[in-house]
């Protein structure tokens, strides 16, 4: 039986699992039923499993019987803050959760691929761990996972992630080496003046006017310093200063978010920000301070990783099945977390059909997930771990 016969045999139990995740949707830290269903579940199957620290999350651990390197693969599990408006008869019963980015799809899909994998333990070269991760939405689950020893004891070698994408067709897997996705970054600049009466603004000065001319001048860190061929994003999404119409206040204070791709952009952008803040309050007497907050870098694919990847696919699920992303995505992932530490790659899981809800952009709470991305994701994932391992790959098409 070929690994996709084997999926497809299972496949009912697998979308079902899905289905009881979405329906008991849970938000990030709060995934406590989630957690003791992946549990039971890897309790059921023989795999070593263990919890997240003190955090919801779990880690599973399978050794196959041929030497080889670590494979981690890594599904979040965590709903967005959301109440659901589908008409889905396993629609979230919880108000306020709702599977609207499709972790309950990647926890199916890690379950799923523990089950399968499993059963070729014999064929297996090296150790699979499964981390099962909390609270991808605020960006920070994965640090737990890491703190708590997730690409250590064994020490992983690689590690693996998909994520649902409603702008492909359900049944296909989308790759694309280097940049995935962006990094989030966050500052705050606060300028600094000297308060006093409205009507004599020679005898102060103002961090009104400052911040203003800084907030024009940090338009021109995109237009003007970084080559136009590279994608970034300066948003001021914050501003306040004073409190009535008649004061010069002596401070103001801005905040926002930067979203680049590449790893030297990135460096260049905060650079850029603190020559321009503080420069700019200088020359018209006051001052500047930039605080720059370096939150989830970008998500660079390994090349290697996604040759191998495309190479699995194509043999398991058809090279009709393997598409390109063309360009990469500014959303952010904590999967880059992990990156920081291994190299590793994300692909994109498609997840449209001919409804029109399903081409909806993901946070949307009406958006609608084909569920074939489940077997599509499992065979995806596990030939995955076949090919980078060095597993004769013959086993899977027997
Ligand atoms: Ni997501």
């Amino acid at each position: 039986m070929t690994l996709m016969q084997r999926v497809r045999e299972q496949e009912e139990e697998f979308i079902g699992l899905r289905r009881r995740i979405h329906e008991h949707a849970e938000v990030s830290f709060q995934e406590v039923e989630t957690t003791r269903l992946v549990r039971d579940y890897l309790d059921g199957l023989g795999i070593e499993n263990h919890p997240n620290g003190s955090s919801t999350g779990v880690i599973g651990i399978l050794k196959g019987d041929k030497p080889g390197p670590v494979i981690a693969l890594r599904a979040d599990m965590d709903a967005l803050k959301l109440t659901e408006q589908t008409d889905l008869p396993f629609a979230s019963k919880n108000p306020g959760a709702c599977h609207a980015c499709g972790h309950d799809i990647h926890t199916a899909v890690l379950m799923g691929t523990a089950k399968i994998l499993k059963s070729y333990r014999k064929e297996l070269c090296g150790t699979v761990k499964f981390l099962f991760q909390p609270a991808e939405e605020g960006l920070g689950g994965s640090l737990t996972m890491i703190e708590n020893g997730a690409l250590e004891n064994p020490k992983v070698d690689y590690i693996l992630a998909c994520h649902t994408w409603p702008e492909m067709p359900a049944g296909s897997i989308g790759v694309r080496k280097g940049a995935m996705l962006g990094a989030s970054d966050t500052f705050t600049i606060t300028v600094t003046g000297k308060g006093g009466h409205a009507a004599h603004p020679h005898k102060g000065i103002d961090p009104v006017v400052i911040a203003a001319h800084i907030i024009t001048q940090l338009q021109t860190i995109v237009s003007r310093r970084i080559a136009p061929v590279d994608a970034a994003v300066v948003t001021v999404g914050h501003l306040t200063a004073g409190t009535v119409s008649n004061i010069i206040p002596n401070e103001a204070v801005m905040e926002g978010t930067v979203r680049t791709q590449d790893p030297d952009t990135r460096k260049k952008v905060a650079e850029y920000m603190e020559q321009l803040a503080v420069g700019t309050a200088r020359a018209m007497g006051g001052d500047a301070k930039v605080d720059y907050h370096f939150g989830v870098g970008p998500t660079m694919n390994d090349p290697v990783l996604i040759d191998k990847i495309s190479e699995a696919v194509s043999q398991v699920l058809g090279p009709d099945k393997l598409l390109q992303v063309p360009v990469p995505s500014m959303g952010a992932e904590d999967f880059a977390f992990y990156l920081e530490k291994v190299p590793g790659a994300l692909f994109r899981l498609g997840t449209f059909d001919e409804r029109p809800e399903s081409r909806w952009a993901l946070h949307n709470p009406s958006i609608l997930f084909n569920e074939e991305a489940i077997p599509t994701g499992i065979a995806a994932m596990a030939a995955s771990v076949f090919q980078i391992s060095g597993s004769d790959m013959e086993v899977l098409k027997a």
